[in-house]
């Protein structure tokens, strides 16, 4: 049933001689970040941004409401004409949420101040399937999620939950728009975002590597942190070495993005070993 295409694109991004790097084949996602702040019951605001997996390639300009595309490809395959499209379907629902959680507020129990965070995308997986989920909390606990494209109260949601559920699901619109937008649309436009972005998105660069003195976290203690980033894909190997060998036993293979990643734990057992090592 699925595509040649797509399975191309599946093994392409997931499955390239994972097996040789132990790496397991992780899905690749396409999702979008909605938080709201309510501050009190006059105050709130959208921050809105588009993800694949680590890598923001969305943003959101809450004066003008207007998407903001970080990469030349951000657009993926879509037109002019759709990408419009959506913006302004967004600006619609982002506006119509604040009203609307504003009005219900009370009714649902939330006391200002609060935070709703809101994920919603799809993901290929090896072999070419594609999920689509939407999950949202408040203040960092579930609150509902999208399944099967009908709304389910999360347990920690409690009877709000269940009742944000219900009057969800009273609104034939809403939720034949979710569906249609995580089902149909999010698929078609990560699969055009990784076909428009692969030149990027395959690229390898190496990793930088530095250390640096950490807070000491006691007395006669001393902190090493080692910091290496800037590298892609995302697996990386990092060893210590101890003259010309390596302790093997401290291999870490670890999986984070451009973005700084501190290994201190282990730089402080070893900092450590060394440095009584040294001093008698
Ligand atoms: C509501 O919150 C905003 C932002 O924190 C603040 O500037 C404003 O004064 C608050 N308004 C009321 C009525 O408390
Ligand atoms: C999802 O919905 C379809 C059709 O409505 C149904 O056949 C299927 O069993 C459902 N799956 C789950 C996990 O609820
Ligand atoms: C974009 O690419 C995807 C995947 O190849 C395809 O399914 C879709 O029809 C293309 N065009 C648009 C406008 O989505």
């Amino acid at each position: 049933m699925l595509s040649l295409p797509l399975l191309l694109l599946a093994a392409l991004f997931l499955g390239a001689d994972s097996k040789d790097q132990g790496v397991t084949q992780d899905p690749i996602s396409f999702h979008l970040i909605q938080i709201s702040i309510f501050a009190n019951s006059s105050w709130a605001q959208n921050q809105g941004s588009g993800w694949l997996d680590e890598l923001q390639i969305h943003g959101w300009d809450t004066k003008s409401e207007t998407a903001i595309f970080l990469k030349p490809w951000s657009k993926g395959n879509f037109s002019e004409a759709e990408i419009t499209e959506l913006e302004e379907l967004f600006r619609v629902y982002l506006l119509g949420f604040i009203r609307e959680v504003q009005d219900h507020a009370h009714k649902f129990h939330l006391e200002y101040p609060f935070e709703i965070q809101g994920i919603a995308g799809c993901e290929l997986h090896y072999g070419g399937a594609i999920h689509s989920f939407l999950r949202g909390g408040i203040g960092g606990l579930d609150f509902l999620s999208f399944q099967n494209g009908s709304c389910q109260p999360a347990p920690e949601g409690g009877t709000s939950a269940q009742q944000v559920c219900e009057v969800i699901e009273k609104y034939h619109g809403i939720c034949d728009t979710t569906r249609k937008l995580l089902l149909e649309t999010c698929p078609r436009f990560l699969l055009g975002i990784l076909m428009a972005g692969k030149a990027e998105l395959q690229r390898q660069v190496k990793p930088e590597a530095w250390l640096s003195p950490g807070p000491p976290p006691g007395p006669g203690r001393l902190l090493l942190v080692c910091h290496i980033s800037g590298f892609h894909p995302k697996p990386v190997w990092a060893m210590w070495m101890q003259g010309h060998s390596s302790s093997v036993s401290w291999v870490i293979w670890t999986v984070l993005l451009p973005s700084l990643l501190c290994l201190m734990g282990f730089a402080f057992w070893v900092f450590r070993r060394w440095a009584y090592q040294k001093i008698p």
